[in-house]
């Protein structure tokens, strides 16, 4: 403001030589200021803020990609019984797997306390055909699982005439681990059913299109999975030597 010479740059700061405003031309307030050709450049906190980002999203990824496996949320790739495809997956229960299966699909008719609906249900609490009795082997339970069951059939001292559905559509290790829950729940204290037994029986009878009768299941000789799963265990003993 001090500054005596007229400036053409700022139409406000014109002043005669005596230090008195001029009055500032029309023509000359209109104008607007001289475009610039340089661009302003980013400020540095924006820059700074932009790099921050980067770097929190870098760590947000490594925490949260799941080292970017395809297998991570797969639940058909998840090996139930800890070994196989998994890998590193931690070992799964095969008890709270066969709970999860059993309150899908089964509670309706036997109810989560496993006694069923007189009449109508028959009791897996105690069942002879869940924890094995005189003629009743594992292979009978598998089978009905797999294939489901019609007919007079007497349980815990009573008769029950109704239908139960087949199961096949479960998968091998999903019978094995329904089959290992209510064998060792409600009290029942059985030996679990492994995975290769329930695939083993599936082969056997793979034939079969129709809910067995208890008539049919007697006619098969009492078969336990112990045995056949023991079965596979040399074979594996013989070969771990060669290694
Ligand atoms: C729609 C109702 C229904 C569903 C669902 C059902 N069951 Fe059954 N279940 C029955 C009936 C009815 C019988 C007896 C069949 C008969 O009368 O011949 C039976 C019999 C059985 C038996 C042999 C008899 C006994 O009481 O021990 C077992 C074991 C069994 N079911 C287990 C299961 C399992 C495990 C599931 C789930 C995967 C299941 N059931 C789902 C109705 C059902």
């Amino acid at each position: 403001m001090t500054s005596n010479t007229p400036s053409n740059e700022d139409p406000s700061k014109l002043t005669s030589e005596t230090g008195e405003k001029l009055p500032v031309p029309a023509s000359v307030l209109r104008e607007n200021p001289e475009p610039t050709n340089a661009s302003e450049p980013i400020p540095l906190g924006l820059t700074a803020l932009f790099f921050v980002l980067i770097f929190i999203a870098g760590i947000y990824l490594a925490l949260n990609s799941g080292g970017f496996r395809s297998d991570v949320f797969s639940p058909d790739l998840v090996s139930w019984s800890g070994a196989g495809a998994g890998g590193a997956a931690a070992p799964v229960d095969p008890k709270v797997v066969g709970k999860r299966i059993f309150t899908q699909n089964c509670v309706v008719c036997h109810q989560t306390t496993g006694l069923g609906m007189p009449g109508q249900f028959p009791p897996l609490a105690g069942s002879e055909w869940v924890i094995g009795g005189d003629w009743v082997g594992d292979n009978h339970i598998v089978s009905v699982l797999l294939h489901g069951m019609q007919g007079a059939v007497q349980v815990k001292g009573s008769t029950y005439n109704n239908a139960m559905p087949p199961w096949k559509q479960l998968k091998d290790e999903q019978i094995a681990a329904v089959l290992t829950y209510i064998r060792s729940e409600w009290g029942n204290n059985a030996a679990p059913i492994s995975t290769e037994y329930v695939k083993s029986q599936r082969d056997k009878t793979i034939a079969r299109t129709e809910p067995w009768s208890q008539k049919e299941l007697k006619a098969m000789a009492a078969e336990s999975a112990g045995a056949a799963a023991a079965a596979p265990a040399p074979a594996a003993a013989t070969s771990s030597p060669s290694k």
